[in-house]
């Protein structure tokens, strides 16, 4: 079914040598709701084609300068999906094949049944429709597809899940920013493999990991002979990612004078291995990642501003999961997946005192911790659903000492002084019961001196 405000977004051009004939469609379908545009010769009506969007052109066959046949191919040349329906003159039976053979939507024989005009224009809208929807179809297919392994259950991770699958496509650089354990090198595959590179290769360079001048080599390759050690040539990652996706990881930790040579890679898109004299062309798109706070280390000089603005021109950030919660039961239900296939379990569950924990935790390592507390609890849980004894012992005394804190300050919360006392007094206790009173070790776990220790033990008379 059409609904009008369809048929106004369904633009028609008339083209027609003849005036009566142009001026009577254009007031018939108006009467219908149906914007149209009228051109007199074939010439205009492809300016038309070119500067506004047409989803149907209805044609004579003859005119002038040009057949309404010769006239389609060009239009098809703009744009290959406006469908272009002829008219012909009443036994001219030949010419209609070879139309329909070449690409017309349909054709009508004049003079024009009004009623049958209607029908092939409200089949084109139809057909337009299918197509459209055939599209977004296909779209939000590929993207579930190629997104499946990443979850996102809250606001804040499909905005970012949309626009990454944005940015994939475009071929900028891109800066993703966040926390360890976010999930950044999972984004980062997901551009590359959403993109048009996806067939190229993949290559992942982690620039915290090699001193400054094994990474310059590791990144350029160098020519035989270029340093002691240095028996062969080596080709570089950034010639191996050649036509794809290079993914600099940890970006902010890379030296200031390999930051100067990346810049230069980043500006000339050409690469000097290590000891070459020349420089070689590198199509290489750059994915690099950080969970360092680039702009302090702009003020602090350790990373540089041109450098920055280079890699930053579309940055992603992506959320800690203490402010996505609504991830967390999501995550755990895919990582209860994944690890009951990968080690052969069937566990069914977390409990209910599980999940609650879970979801009250602030993973400080984001969801790597969540994926590792998940992983662990599956290959060690002895029955169908995962218990608070599955869990590791410091998630659950980080939670406890969260709740504690909170009754100290929840019994008395007009004096907070009062409750940090207790609090203090608390955690010292606990920390001497657990080293088994030797001070040095409790000193040493509530990050204080030992000096300091045993003037709180006595301010406190702890042990008396
Ligand atoms: N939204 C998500 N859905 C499913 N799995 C995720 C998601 N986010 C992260 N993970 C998983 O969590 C783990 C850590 O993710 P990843 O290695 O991408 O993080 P990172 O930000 O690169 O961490 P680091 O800064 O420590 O390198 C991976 O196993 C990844 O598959
Ligand atoms: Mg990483």
């Amino acid at each position: 079914m059409i609904f009008s405000h369809e048929i106004y977004m369904f633009n028609i051009l008339i083209v027609d040598d003849e005036k009566n004939q142009r001026e009577m469609l254009k007031g018939f379908l108006a009467k219908k709701g149906y914007h149209t545009l009228v051109s007199s010769n074939a010439k205009d009506a492809l300016a038309v084609v070119r500067e506004e969007q047409i989803d149907m052109v209805l044609t004579d066959y003859q005119m002038p300068g040009m057949t309404g046949q010769e006239l389609m191919q060009e239009i098809k040349k703009i744009n290959p999906f406006i469908l272009v329906v002829i008219f012909t003159a009443y036994g001219t039976i030949e010419r209609v094949v070879t139309a329909m053979k070449s690409g017309a939507y349909d054709y009508l024989t004049k003079p024009i049944d009004l009623d049958e005009l209607l029908i092939v224009i409200q089949r084109g809208v139809d057909y337009l429709h299918l197509v459209e929807e055939n599209r977004e179809l296909r779209d939000a297919l590929s993207q579930r597809y190629s997104f499946k392994n990443i979850i996102s259950g809250s606001g804040k991770m499909e905005e970012v899940l949309s626009m990454v699958s944005r940015v994939a496509r475009a071929d900028t650089t891109v800066l993703i920013r966040g926390e360890s354990g976010t999930g950044k090198e999972l984004i980062a595959h997901a551009i590359h493999f959403n993109s048009l590179r996806a067939k190229c290769s993949f290559i992942k360079v982690n620039c915290a990991a090699l001193p400054e001048n094994l990474l310059e080599s590791e990144l350029f390759g160098h020519e035989k002979g270029a340093f002691t050690g240095a028996i062969q040539r080596r080709i570089g990652r950034f010639e191996e990612a050649d036509r794809g996706s290079i993914f600099l990881d940890e970006i902010g930790d890379m030296s200031l004078a390999l930051q100067a040579k990346l810049l230069r890679v980043l500006q000339e898109k050409e690469i000097q291995r290590v000891g070459a004299n020349s420089s070689l062309r590198v199509d290489v798109r750059i994915i690099a990642a950080t969970n360092k706070d680039l702009e302090q280390g702009i003020k602090e000089g350790s990373f540089r501003q041109d450098l920055y603005y280079r890699l930053n021109v579309v940055p992603v950030f992506l959320p800690p999961l203490r402010e996505r919660k609504e991830d967390i039961l999501q995550l755990i239900d895919f990582f209860q997946e994944k690890y009951n296939r990968q080690c052969q379990k069937q566990v069914k569950g977390v409990t209910k005192e599980v999940r609650d924990q879970l979801f009250k935790y602030s993973y400080p390592g984001n969801v790597r911790e969540l994926e590792n507390i998940m992983e662990r609890a599956i290959v060690l849980t002895r029955h169908e659903y995962i218990t608070l004894r599955d869990l590791p012992p410091n998630l659950i005394s980080d939670l406890q000492e969260k709740d504690l804190a909170l009754g100290y300050i929840g019994s008395d919360p007009s004096s907070l002084e009062d409750s940090v006392l207790a609090l203090e007094k608390e955690l010292i206790d606990r920390a001497l019961r657990l080293s088994d009173g030797v001070q040095t070790k409790a000193a040493e776990s509530l990050g204080i001196s030992e000096r300091v220790l045993r003037y709180k033990i006595k301010k406190y008379q702890i042990g008396n």
